[in-house]
């Protein structure tokens, strides 16, 4: 199993062959998925602090869409193109576009997040 920790939501404890996106539906962690989890919006965008070599690659299209997204960093990801390989330790972090997308798909969650975020 892999332990992703998702900054400040708590962790969720998976097997290998699930994404970052579905560990955090696991726990109930605000990441966004706009699209339902096909790599065709930005809105799963997290930074991966530790454990990145655990994930599978990044290919063609995740870097397409992470173009458009925002404040992107050596560490982004998509959530929902980032398959656990390995078992490990992985850390992660909402990025706020996600938290904001989040808010807008649940609308009992708006400014919750956000709030916390800063
Ligand atoms: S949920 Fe849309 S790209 Fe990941």
């Amino acid at each position: 199993m892999a332990i992703v920790r998702f900054k400040g939501y708590g962790q969720a404890e998976v097997p290998v062959g699930t994404s970052i996106l579905v560990a955090a539906q696991k726990i109930e962690a605000p990441e966004g998925y706009a699209c339902g989890g096909v790599c065709a919006c930005s809105t799963c965008h997290v930074y991966v602090h530790k454990g990145a070599e655990l994930l599978s690659e990044k290919e063609d299209e995740e870097e397409d869409i992470l173009d458009k997204a925002f404040d992107v960093r050596a560490s982004s990801r998509l959530g929902c193109q980032s398959v656990i390989e390995r078992d490990g330790e992985i850390e992660v972090e909402i990025t706020r576009e996600s938290l904001e997308a989040y808010e807008n798909e649940h609308p009992e969650a708006r400014g919750k997040y956000t709030k916390r975020a800063g």
